[in-house]
């Protein structure tokens, strides 16, 4: 949803709330007196007493004894969170949940996962999120993107960024505690990357980069956080930066910028402040330069303002840090704490909890339902592919969004991840209590071990990862054409007998096969396949995308399954992008040419785009929507890396097409659709 701003820069004040009463709250209290686009009308605490306290001291007229007492208070427009790290991810959803802009104080999250929740329920809500950098909004900061930009130094070929300080060991202490998020990197860390993506983008075009590669070290203390912390990020671009953090010791808190040409040293670069100068540029050859920045508020008076005139303008001013920065840091922050040992209750699979608390179905969940033979529950028309995740803190994002938004249907493998995706899977199933109400499908049997044998011993393996006594739906993930189909028959219907599947079909089946799997069946009174798994697209495949895999989408394949009403989840749904990149002259990306390449294939992408015009959405959700519109019940497996692109795969539920339609856009004349 794109943001629709209400008032105007020049309009009354910013009305802010300020969400926790502690230290960083009150430096932003200032910031907000000082600044000229904001008033404080609200706080909300822990007590009474300490939102009174506050209260008293900032002439604040509005004090809360809760947070969701501040959230319902219909005079505040904006919330500033200040707690400790842990609770930011459940306060902004809910703060965007109230229809209320969010500023959040670093980082935006404990983890990525939690990340891409904060930044879709704000792009839902249609607030806007920024992330609390105060050093992203003081000029000093557009003046160094600026001189980056302007070449004075020659190509930047590296950055060196450090912000640590030396806290007294308190294990009981925010900054110690590993249960409020405590540690280095998290603390102040996370301001060297921001800075390095920053720099790394200016001197390559962008707003910010994301680094290839981190490699990273640092000393985990008795507490369990990291105490000083090293990292080295690759970017695009041949620049490589070095950022440090520390709790345990001061460190230079500086950043240096050498480029080919010279450098640039910024001595205050977080603070910002003038008396420890401003901008030095050395330059080989030339006398050395100090820019002083002209400054006439504080650095939290400047946020204030920044954050104010985002809202003004619906969405974040450059370079203050927006939700899509955001996620590039938290993601290079997961990566450096994994490389130094940090984890966090939150990250764990037995500690793990919702962002809300708990699952909750949202309203506005667009999902649609559909039936599979030989199966009761309703079986979610999306379908989840769980192939790509690595953590749990990232997978149970993912799976708890899907969820959220109606998706109960999860397809996993036995060879994904060497075992690693049904565990994860499984371990999500159990922590949300959620494993009655989920259609799990569960795949094996893949080649070279699709036999009998060896479809029994990997299915007991998969229940076991995933700690369930029986999958909904099983798939044979290959054909073997060696083996007669009764004796796959055969042992499928042993399964189904000892509770171990209910439905069963076969992935990458031909439907000449299938179709005689249940001749056997029926002659001898046996559970037949209810599913099959093959490729189905708008886009025809020209070449397989894998070895061995199969195609539904020709005008026969469509025929049989109509006439059978076999429930078919189709892989590859949107053509592995072809409706997005598929372009004549766009041919860097080898596999998409391989495998979608054909004239009739860009005939179907050009009334694609025709059709998006018209209907008002794009090309790729117009090729879902054709696959969901079959007049045969088709589920769609999607593989999302990233919440906002289940929520893309989500739009094409709402889009409907005629038979008409259908027929046109697939360059047929054929009565099938009638
Ligand atoms: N941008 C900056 O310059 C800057 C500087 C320092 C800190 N920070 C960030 O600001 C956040 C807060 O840091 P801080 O130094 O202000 O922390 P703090 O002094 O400990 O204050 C945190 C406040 O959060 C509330 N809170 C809620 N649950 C809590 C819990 N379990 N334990 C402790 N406090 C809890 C409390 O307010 P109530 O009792 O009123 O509910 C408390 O006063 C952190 O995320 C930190 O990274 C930013």
């Amino acid at each position: 949803m794109s943001f629709q701003s209400s008032r105007s820069f020049s309009s009354q004040p910013l009305r802010w709330g300020i969400l926790g009463t502690g230290s960083i709250a009150k430096t932003f209290a200032r910031g907000v007196r000082d600044s000229q686009t904001g008033t404080l009308v609200a706080v909300g605490s822990r007590s009474q007493e300490s939102a009174d306290q506050f209260a008293n001291e900032f002439e604040i007229p509005s004090r809360h004894a809760s947070y969701e007492a501040l959230l319902a208070d219909a005079d505040v427009e904006a919330i500033y969170i200040a707690t400790p790290h842990p609770l930011h991810a459940q306060w902004a959803v809910k703060i965007a949940e109230a229809g209320k802009h969010i500023l959040c104080e670093k980082p935006l999250t404990l983890t990525h996962g939690e990340a891409m929740q904060v930044v879709q329920a704000a792009q839902n809500a249609g607030v806007i999120l920024m992330e609390a950098f105060m050093y992203r909004c003081h000029p000093q900061t557009a003046k160094l993107v600026e001189l980056v930009q302007s070449g004075i130094i020659g190509d930047v070929q590296f950055i060196q960024a450090s912000f640590g300080f030396r806290a007294g060991f308190n294990p009981n202490s925010r900054l110690y505690n590993n249960e409020l998020g405590g540690g280095g990197i998290l603390d102040v860390g996370c301001y060297a990357v921001s800075m390095s993506r920053l720099i790394a983008g200016a001197a390559t075009g962008q707003g910010f980069a994301e680094p290839l590669k981190v490699v990273a070290q640092g000393r985990v203390g008795e507490s369990g956080v990291d105490e000083v912390a090293a990292a080295t990020l690759s970017f695009p671009g041949g620049i490589t930066a070095q950022v440090s953090t520390a709790v345990a010791v001061n460190l230079e808190n500086t950043v240096r910028i050498f480029g080919t040409e010279g450098q640039l040293f910024v001595p205050s670069p977080w603070m910002c402040r003038p008396t420890d100068g401003a901008i030095k540029i050395i330059v080989s050859g030339k006398e050395n330069r100090e820019i002083v920045i002209e400054a006439d508020r504080s650095l939290y008076a400047y946020e204030a303002d920044i954050f104010a005139q985002s809202v003004a303008q619906g969405s974040v001013v450059a370079p203050a840090m927006s939700g899509a920065d955001a996620l590039g840091n938290m993601k290079a922050l997961d990566e450096w704490r994994k490389a130094v040992g940090v984890s966090y209750p939150a990250e764990k699979a037995d500690s793990n909890k919702p962002v809300r608390g708990e699952l909750e179905k949202q309203k506005s969940a667009p999902m649609i339902y559909g039936q599979v033979a030989n199966l009761e529950k309703s079986v979610s028309r999306l379908v989840m592919g769980c192939d790509n995740q690595t953590t749990f803190a990232h997978g149970a994002a993912m799976w708890d969004d899907f969820w959220e938004q109606g998706g109960n249907c999860f397809d996993t493998g036995y060879i994904y991840g060497g075992g690693t995706q049904e565990r994860l899977l499984g371990q999500w199933l159990k922590n949300r209590g959620v494993r009655d109400e989920a259609v799990i499908i569960g795949k094996g049997a893949h080649t070279p071990h699709c036999n009998p044998e060896a479809l029994s011993r990997q299915l007991l393996e998969t229940l076991d990862r995933l700690g369930v006594s029986g999958l909904d739906i099983y798939m044979m993930h290959r054909d073997n054409l060696q083996i007669p189909v009764g004796e796959f028959v055969d042992v499928l219907n042993q399964h189904r007998q000892a509770g171990r599947i209910r439905a069963f079909g076969g992935s990458n089946w031909s439907l000449e096969r299938v179709e005689a799997a249940n001749d056997y069946a029926k002659q001898h009174n046996l559970q037949g396949f209810s599913v099959v798994s093959n490729n189905f697209s708008l886009a025809r495949m020209v070449d397989p995308v894998w070895g061995g895999c199969i195609s539904a989408s020709d005008p026969a394949s469509r025929k049989w399954l109509q006439e059978h009403q076999l429930a078919l989840f189709s892989w590859s749904s949107q053509a592995r992008g072809f409706f997005v990149r598929g372009a004549r002259d766009f041919t860097a990306d080898e596999e998409l040419v391989r495998c979608w390449y054909s004239d009739d294939n860009f005939a179907r992408l050009e009334r694609a785009k025709e059709l998006a015009a018209r209907k008002n959405t794009s090309p790729i959700n117009i090729a879902a929507a054709y696959v969901l519109n079959q007049l045969s019940p088709i589920f769609a497996l999607i593989g999302p890396r990233q919440i906002n692109e289940t929520h893309s795969s989500m739009a094409s539920l709402a889009v409907t097409l005629t038979p008409e339609e259908r027929v046109w856009l697939n360059l047929e004349s054929d009565s099938l659709e009638s």
